[in-house]
């Protein structure tokens, strides 16, 4: 009986061994690199413990481990394809789109998971198709005009708390600010919640943000093994987003309510509902089932939260924390937002809209610290890569190291260096397509972005336009979260000098 039992154990362990072993020559076999790799985990354990994040190992695969373009890994026994030729790249984002239309899903079974399931990051396929096209018009410039006030408000509540702190502190924690600013932000544009995180340190709202950006590795592990096992989340609710969603779920429930009454702001909640009342119309939509119902909306925001807070907050503190580490630069920012203030009277859309440096100074921080560091598409139907013999699978994952290519010595001389000239009019000409992509590229790059960059704007554009700024002392380099998904500075801790008039 023992016997047996031993026999069927080693019978056990050797095939699973085998099929490993099998698995992880995927790209050995069809002549691609791949580092080493751990039994059944494959690459797992580099990725997920990646200090400070999964881009140190991005940077292995891309330095050490690619060739002509192409290079491997390997999730448990999943193959990944990195792909860091620029044209190449170009051609699986952009010009081949169909083949690449998906990215890993995190829905769930659960029922409490709805809002996970219906957001627009985790749909697929023609799902993502129609809810992107429902969605797209809410994010054009002219809406956005149209929100501009909602953000310099929030930027105005930034200034004067930074300055009420900047006369009871020797520095500032400019990340925490920043964070406060845009859920700020998000409150009122996303959610038509008027809260004010500034003054109100109790403020119930801002409270329940962070827990959606727990970092470390057990969170890391959790939406791999959601993306990796679906069927789990049927019977245990895995929490990849935490219990707080139930209450933006309710307010954001409220909110709409409370419009359908009346009251509207010109906010992404009107222009959601606007949309929701416009699918009737669409003519291919007639025959199909409504797509954006009352849950898919509250996902969407909910979604907002999700993508929108970190990003944009650390954008503008690492924008802050560069310009203080680069004087110049910072005092030909502002003499550019002064003559804007001269001309205008004040910070306006189409000023900030249109300051070249500003931008520039914008581009460079994302080209250094792209907040999301790499993209991801997944195969949905097979494909050649042009130029090799390579078959991408459906189902592939694919994985664009940006963080990499933003630093790569080919593309950008002097790669360390902050250099907001490189993204100067008379130099644009110079950037080889595809080589800074901090929101992504192609049709499912960020919806949000002239959102993003308008509120980074204009923050930053305060910012500078009131203070002089330096690196507090003993700060001396960013500390990037560990085990994250995102590049999140732990802190950002500035010397804020209110300027003088003159
Ligand atoms: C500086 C700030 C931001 C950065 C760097 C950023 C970056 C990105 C990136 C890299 C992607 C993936 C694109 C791709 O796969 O090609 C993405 C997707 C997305 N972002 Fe942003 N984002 C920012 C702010 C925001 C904000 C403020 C919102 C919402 C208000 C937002 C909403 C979205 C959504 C909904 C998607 C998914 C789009 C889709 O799958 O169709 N983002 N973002
Ligand atoms: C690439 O390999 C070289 C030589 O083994 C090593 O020194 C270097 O650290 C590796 N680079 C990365 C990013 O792992
Ligand atoms: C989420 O999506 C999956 C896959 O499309 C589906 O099987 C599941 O029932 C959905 N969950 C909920 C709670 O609607
Ligand atoms: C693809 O395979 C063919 C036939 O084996 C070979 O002649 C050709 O050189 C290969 N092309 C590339 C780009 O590897
Ligand atoms: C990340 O890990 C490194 C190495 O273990 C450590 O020195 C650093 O302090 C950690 N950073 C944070 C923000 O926890």
């Amino acid at each position: 009986m023992v016997l047996i039992t031993l026999a069927l154990v080693a019978l056990l362990v050797t095939s699973l061994w085998l099929y490993s072993k099998h698995r992880l020559s995927y790209w050995a076999k069809r002549g691609i690199l791949s580092p080493p790799t751990l039994p059944l985990l494959g690459n797992f354990v580099d990725i997920v413990m990646g200090k400070p994040g999964r881009w140190t190992f991005d940077e292995k695969v891309y330095r050490n481990y690619t060739k002509e373009g192409l290079g491997g890994a390997y999730v448990l026994l999943s193959p990944v394809l990195y792909i860091s030729d620029p044209e190449m790249i170009k051609q699986i984002l952009v010009k081949d789109f169909d083949h690449f239309s998906d990215r890993q899903t995190f829905t769930s079974l659960h029922k409490n998971d709805r809002t996970l399931n219906e957001s627009l990051f985790n749909k697929n396929g023609e799902k993502w198709k129609r809810l992107r096209n429902l969605m797209t018009p809410a994010f054009t410039s002219g809406k956005l005009k149209n929100m501009f006030h909602l953000v310099t408000e929030k930027a105005d509540a930034l200034k004067a708390f930074c300055l009420k702190e900047a006369t009871k502190n020797s520095y500032i924690n400019v990340k925490k600010a920043c964070g406060r600013f845009t859920i700020d932000t998000i409150a009122s544009c996303a959610f038509g919640i008027e809260c004010n995180s500034f003054e109100d340190e109790d403020a119930v709202f801002p409270a329940k943000v962070p827990p959606f950006f727990a970092a470390g590795p057990l969170r890391v592990l959790k939406f791999m093994v959601v993306a990796a096992f679906p069927f789990i989340t049927g019977f245990i609710d895995l929490g990849v987003f935490p219990e707080e969603k139930f209450f933006f779920q309710q307010v954001a429930e409220e909110t709409i309510a409370a419009r359908r009454r009346g009251a509207k702001r010109g906010d992404f909640l009107d222009l959601l509902l606007e949309a929701q009342a416009s699918e009737k119309n669409f003519p291919d939509d007639q025959t199909k089932a409504k797509i954006l119902d009352d849950a898919t909306i509250i996902s969407q925001s909910i979604l907002f939260i999700v993508v929108g807070y970190d990003t944009t907050a650390t954008t503008i503190a690492i924008a802050s924390y560069l310009s203080s580490k680069n004087p110049e630069a910072q005092q030909r920012l502002r003499q550019e937002l002064q003559e804007i203030v001269r001309k205008e009277g004040t910070i306006t859309y189409q000023g900030v809209m249109d300051a070249k440096y500003l931008d520039a100074c914008i581009m460079e921080t994302l080209r250094l610290y792209p907040p999301a560091p790499n993209l991801e598409r997944v195969c949905s139907k097979d494909y050649k890569v042009p130029g090799t013999n390579i078959t991408v699978r459906k189902g592939d994952i694919i994985e664009v190291p940006l963080w990499s290519i933003h630093r790569d010595e080919k593309y950008w001389p002097e790669p360390e260096v902050y250099n907001p000239d490189r993204f100067m009019p008379e130099n644009k000409a110079d950037i080889e397509p595809c080589t800074h992509m901090p929101f992504g590229g192609g049709p499912r790059n960020c919806i949000a972005m002239r959102f993003a960059l308008l509120e980074a704007k204009v923050a930053l554009s305060t910012l500078l336009l009131t203070f002089d700024m330096k690196t507090a002392p003993g700060f001396h380099d960013l500390d990037l979260a560990n085990s994250s998904f995102l590049i999140m500075p732990t802190s950002v801790n500035l010397v804020l000098e209110p300027l003088t008039e003159d």
